[in-house]
């Protein structure tokens, strides 16, 4: 998950008042959750797995950036060579995964651990093993597995090929996804074929935050989209047709979100926000979860439009045929949603981003209020419940009220066990979830908690901390030990209902947040991902 910025400091004229979101969910309520709501805990290959070489695993874009493009890629200059060594320890996740009493263990498979150069003429049994031990140890517990196949590991030997940008990628995709179900079909009801996808192609081909590191924003984010949509799609169609008449799992994709909040009342402000979450979002999730289908049509617009003027001899965003249309639409049994944050958007009032990049083709700003809470060490992460509730209403009204699965939500912080910021950050959160469900009506079917544990979270390093579960790294065994928010997620899990102390009106967990100059709103804002 999670996206890096710039940190821009400039001087807000807005008046603070204007902009002064209520930031709790809603009032407390009895709200319980249903008999049938799924609990669930997510993690990622790469951040947890280490044994980046071992048993014949091949290199990964990410092996290869923090090994060969830049050694000093992550803050603390740690790389995920070893990381929680889930490699090795996977029997005692599976534990604390059963300690939490979740239903759900969303993990992701290393595409270069099963197929080292990622094609299917050289498959790793040793990689298939490690996957099949986990699976059993989940069945052990009775813990039901959401298998994520590609959580932005790309086998380095594609990378040279184009990764996302070559066309092949679909066949290639689809023979790796063919090996995994005819691996584990048996053993997984949940299958997410791409997690968070805009973090692999704005940020890994359009700008320099994940691996590739491109920087082709404007042109390389679009194809990657592009090819990464019709590989969903491949992916869903095969099981659709070749695996769910005898094992009935269901498939979808986790897409990424903030909330778009429009800065103030103004038509142009709402404009700003909407075209936030169509260009963010809706180019992911129009094309499978709309009626109609395809990228949405504002943007579609837009892009042509730029181009031309550009003159480019053809739109810089990718056309799909009518064939194409049709055969992503309906590709998604459930929505897979990642949510951590909100943002204030406002129209540009002038020229945004390099011409041209995605942010330029957006034309739009955001920008964050310093004083919402905040206090974690990802300086992003401010804590807006409220924005968690209008995001899950945007997608209930934008997508015909779709079943979602949250698949991940949490909380980073710099280490310790007593982490009273987290348990806040829970409450909040699962408060707002309940008024969605209970009063807003949608169609939230569960929620995964990133993360299980600490991990290598990218270019933060061991810095940035989202576990449930602490992890030493610095100890042989990577010894894990459960923070109060693992007892108090068990508990909401047990009990069905938020902790009995729980206020939505209090935030002081956050309190000493680095709070900036009162009179002067400092922007955090990342141009390139406007
Ligand atoms: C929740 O509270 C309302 C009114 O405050 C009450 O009518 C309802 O029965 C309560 N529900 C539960 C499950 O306790
Ligand atoms: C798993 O489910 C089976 C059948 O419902 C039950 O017998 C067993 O005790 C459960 N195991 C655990 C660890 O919960
Ligand atoms: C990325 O490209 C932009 C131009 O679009 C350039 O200004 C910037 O320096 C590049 N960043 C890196 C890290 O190469
Ligand atoms: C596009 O071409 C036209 C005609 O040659 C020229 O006037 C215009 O400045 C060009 N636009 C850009 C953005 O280069
Ligand atoms: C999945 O398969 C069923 C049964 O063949 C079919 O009715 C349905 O349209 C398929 N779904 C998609 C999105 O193609
Ligand atoms: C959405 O679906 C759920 C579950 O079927 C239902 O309870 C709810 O009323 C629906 N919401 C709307 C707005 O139709
Ligand atoms: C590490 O794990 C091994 C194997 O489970 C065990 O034998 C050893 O005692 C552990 N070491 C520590 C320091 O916990």
């Amino acid at each position: 998950m999670l996206f890096l910025f710039l940190l821009s400091s400039f001087v807000f004229k807005g008046n603070a008042d204007t902009i002064g979101l209520n930031v709790s969910a809603g009032p407390k309520q009895n709200y319980t959750f249903p008999k049938d709501f799924l609990f669930g805990v997510s993690t990622a290959a790469l951040q947890i797995e280490g044994a980046w070489d071992a048993d014949g695993k091949g290199e990964s874009i990410w092996d290869h950036l923090v090994h060969v493009q830049n050694p000093k890629f992550a803050k603390d200059g740690s790389t995920p060579d070893v990381a929680a060594d889930s490699y090795h320890n996977y029997k005692r996740d599976a534990e604390m995964v059963h300690e939490l009493g979740v239903n759900i263990y969303r993990f992701s498979i290393s595409w270069p651990r099963i197929m080292p150069k990622g094609l299917k003429n050289d498959i790793n049994q040793k990689g298939l093993e490690y996957y099949r031990n986990l699976l059993m140890e989940l069945e052990k517990y009775n813990v039901t597995a959401m298998v994520v196949m590609y959580h932005w590991d790309l086998p380095q030997a594609l990378q040279e090929m184009g990764g996302w940008t070559n066309e092949n990628i679909v066949d290639y995709f689809a023979d790796y996804a063919k090996v995994l179900y005819d691996n584990y079909a048996d053993k997984v009801k949940y299958w997410v074929t791409f997690n968070e996808p805009m973090q692999v192609c704005l940020e890994g081909y359009g700008n320099t935050y994940r691996a590739p590191k491109l920087n082709q924003t404007g042109f390389a984010d679009y194809l990657c989209t592009h090819n990464l949509l019709k590989a969903h799609a491949k992916a869903y169609h095969i099981y659709n047709t070749t695996y769910r008449p005898t094992y009935g799992g269901q498939v979808a994709i986790s897409l990424d979100s903030n909330w778009a909040e429009p800065k103030t009342e103004s038509a142009s402000d709402r404009e700003a926000a909407e075209r936030y979450l169509q260009f963010h979002l809706g180019w992911y999730t129009h094309p499978i979860y709309s009626a109609e289908g395809n990228y949405p049509a504002e943007m579609i617009r837009i892009i042509d439009e730029k181009s031309r003027q550009q003159n480019f001899s053809q739109s810089r965003l990718p056309k799909f045929t009518p064939e194409e249309i049709e055969y992503i639409k309906g590709t998604g049994d459930f929505f897979g949603l990642n949510h951590y944050t909100t943002y204030y958007l406002t129209m540009a009032d002038k020229q945004v981003g390099a011409v041209p990049s995605h942010a330029n083709d957006c034309g739009i700003v955001r920008f964050q209020n310093p004083k919402w809470p905040s206090k974690s060490s990802s300086n992003w992460l401010r804590v807006v419940p409220v924005g968690f509730r209008r995001l899950l209403k945007w997608v209930s009204n934008e997508y015909n009220n779709v079943s979602i699965l949250v698949t991940e939500n949490g909380f980073a912080d710099f280490s310790g066990v007593h982490d009273a910021e987290r348990v806040s950050y829970y409450g909040h959160y699962l408060n707002a979830l309940l008024h969605s469900m209970y009063e807003d009506k949608t169609n939230v079917k569960g929620y995964c908690a990133w993360s299980l544990m600490d991990n290598w979270e990218w270019d933060d390093g061991l810095t940035s901390r989202f576990g449930l579960f602490l992890v030493d790294f610095k100890s042989p065994n990577k010894t894990r030990t459960p923070k109060d928010s693992a007892k108090m997620y068990a508990k909401v899990i047990k009990s069905r209902s938020l902790p009995d102390n729980f206020d939505p009106t209090d935030f002081s967990a956050f309190s000493s947040s680095n709070v900036l100059l009162p009179s002067v709103l400092t922007v955090v804002t990342l141009l390139s991902l406007t």
